[in-house]
């Protein structure tokens, strides 16, 4: 979390469930409607079905064991609650092992559009649903492996990966560009501007996606459309570490964002 976040991560009581108060339950309600209206027609295929078979509604934050337990016959994926944002390489271990750390407070109203540190809007309506996904999950089982494989340089390369596909991916699907990163998910605002096609739309291609920096406090204004979860599978068959190189000596390419603002 940021230094200056007030948000106090929450442990379980002795049966493994959270308690969350009235008023953090209608935050939930208020995001998930709002955001249903948007993703129930620009979601891709793979992220509702995910949420189907998760059965969740407005009425329950979803409790992390229950999310586990259909996560485990689904696709042997997990997620585990973690205190706040964790080491790199306790990240990739966790993801290595398809386990998905996630944080288990809830924003307050006055963040309801937008919140810095990640919650379980983000964490568990923005990412548990690829989880169900086989071909995700496969990805990023291989991508935390790979990174617990690369020197501290290139992995934060490599999370440009992480961060335009896990967290902001977009998919072709039957001639309709749909969304699938959590960052679409759980943002009413980045999910309208996306929906609304507010950026530039980047076939997906690796090396690219290495020599392009971003912003965390802006909506996107660039996105990359994979064809397949195949295709991002079969993506990280590459010879990765070089092409980290080859991004490196060629240099970013020129940002789409104002870098002083
Ligand atoms: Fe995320």
């Amino acid at each position: 979390m940021p230094k200056t976040s007030t948000y106090v991560s929450k442990t379980p009581g002795p049966d493994g469930l959270f308690v969350y108060t009235a008023e953090e339950t209608e935050v939930w309600g208020k995001l998930y409607r709002r955001q249903m209206d948007t993703l129930s027609n620009f979601a891709c295929s793979a992220y509702l079905s995910g949420q189907a078979q998760l059965g969740f509604t407005a009425e329950a934050i979803p409790q992390v064991c229950d999310v586990n337990a259909r996560l485990g016959q689904l696709t042997g994926a997990g997620v585990e609650p973690v205190a706040a944002l964790i080491p790199q390489d306790e990240f990739s271990t966790l993801l290595s092992n398809r386990r998905f750390p996630v944080a288990t407070f809830i924003r307050r109203p006055e963040h309801l559009d937008y919140i810095e540190e990640p919650d379980i809007f983000h964490e568990v309506f923005g990412h548990c649903p690829m989880l169900c996904d086989v071909e995700f999950c496969r990805f990023m089982e291989r991508f935390g492996a790979l990174a617990l494989s690369l020197p501290a340089d290139d992995v934060k390369i490599l999370f440009r990966l992480w961060w335009f596909i896990v967290e902001f991916g977009m998919i072709q699907e039957e001639g309709s560009l749909k969304a699938f990163g959590a960052g679409i998910m759980s943002s009413p605002s980045e999910a309208k501007h996306a929906a609304a096609g507010g950026a530039d739309i980047m076939p997906f291609d690796l090396l690219t996606i290495f020599r392009t920096d971003y912003r965390i406090d802006i909506v996107q204004p660039v996105y990359f459309a994979i064809e397949s979860f195949e295709q991002l599978v079969a993506s990280l068959d590459a010879d990765i570490p070089n092409l980290i190189t080859k991004a490196r000596r060629l240099g970013d390419l020129p940002p789409k964002f104002d870098r002083a603002a």
